[in-house]
């Protein structure tokens, strides 16, 4: 149908409408409520005589249709053009470089357990793992530590249950127990893992990180212990690592040792102490081999008990192992 102006105006501009917020412009203009163009002339056909109105009626609801036709196809094929260009748009394009992801990395005590187990395990070195809530009798009575040692005291042991006597384990010794109880000699094995004390300061924290080693044959001497425990920070700390050993009492060994290391960089300058022990060791005592029922006259072995905070203090130069905990991203990140 052709229409007369105004309509073929109206018309005009719905098959060339651009979007669908000028179709609704012009949708307003014609059937606004008040002053719609249409609206207005459907209204104004009260005022024509019965005969006129009926024959203007009849034009203006064609004009009414031809135009509400126009306007549904003009909406429909906006739509489906507006598809069309998002389907070409918006494709993927697998060659374009994503926007980088952070990616975290292991705590570095975390990461340095798995290093030492590694280098541990080049020398033949198996890895075991006991609980951290230990009964008193595998963290102190087994290891040949008397109920008058002051270990024991509730200055350094955190009780979990008096009752039953369990303590949250004090060091990672008890480790040595279960495994010998579970396997014949000769043997060696590392256990790593979170230990508690009543301490904390600079180089004392209520929990921290121990590595356990355990050696038992029929020939396992304290030279070999030694030559174990020197190439052990010569990789773990550094190759040119200054230490030296000394005496030690733990009621699990005998003889018993200690190896102090020396600070280094910034770190020596500022340590009035120069030195760190950051490992405890010895022979197994014979006691405590019985107590797991090993043969004293065949084998005997050495144990020890690294602290991995104050190996990675010596490594980084950290000067306070507190550090480790507080979770800062800055600290965290450079390692
Ligand atoms: N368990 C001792 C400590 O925590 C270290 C140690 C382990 C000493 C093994 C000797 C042998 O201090």
């Amino acid at each position: 149908m052709t229409l007369t102006s105004p309509w073929n105006g109206f018309l005009d501009r719905i098959h060339t409408a651009k979007a669908h917020d000028e179709l609704a412009t012009i949708e307003h203009e014609l059937f606004g409520r008040k002053a719609g163009e249409m609206t207005v002339a459907l209204k104004n056909l009260a005022s024509f005589s019965d005969e006129e109105r009926k024959k203007k009626g009849q034009e203006l609801n064609l004009i009414k249709h031809t135009l509400e036709t126009a306007f549904a196809e003009r909406t429909r094929s906006l739509s489906s053009e507006s598809l069309k260009t998002l389907a070409s748009s918006d494709t993927l394009d697998p060659s374009l470089d994503l926007p980088e992801k952070e990616r975290g990395h292991l705590h570095l005590i975390h990461e340095y357990i798995r290093r030492s187990e590694e280098v541990f395990g080049r020398m033949g070195f198996e890895v075991a793992a006991g609980p951290e809530v230990e009964t008193e009798h595998y963290n102190f009575n087994m290891l040949n530590i008397p109920e008058s040692h002051p270990a024991r005291d509730n200055q350094d042991t955190f009780w979990a249950s008096s009752k039953e006597k369990k303590v949250l384990r004090t060091h990672t010794s008890p480790v040595q127990i279960r495994f010998m109880e579970e396997h014949k000699p000769p043997f060696r094995m590392i256990c790593a893992g979170k230990v508690y004390r009543k301490d904390s300061d600079a180089t004392h924290s209520p929990m921290f990180h121990q590595i356990e080693g355990l050696m038992i044959g029929e020939d396992v001497s304290l030279a070999n212990m030694k030559s174990v425990m020197e190439s052990a920070i010569s990789e773990l700390i550094a190759a040119d690592t200054e230490f030296r050993w000394r005496t030690g009492y733990f009621p699990f060994v005998e003889p018993g040792m200690e190896m102090d290391v020396r600070w280094r960089g910034d770190e020596s300058k500022s340590r009035e102490g120069k030195w760190l022990e950051i490992v405890g060791c010895g022979m197994v005592h014979p006691n405590v081999l019985k107590n797991c029922g090993i043969d004293t006259k065949k084998y005997q072995g050495f144990a020890f008990g690294f602290g991995v905070e104050r190996m990675l203090m010596i490594r980084h130069q950290i000067p306070d192992l507190r550090l480790f905990y507080e979770n800062d991203l800055r600290f965290l990140r450079q390692f």
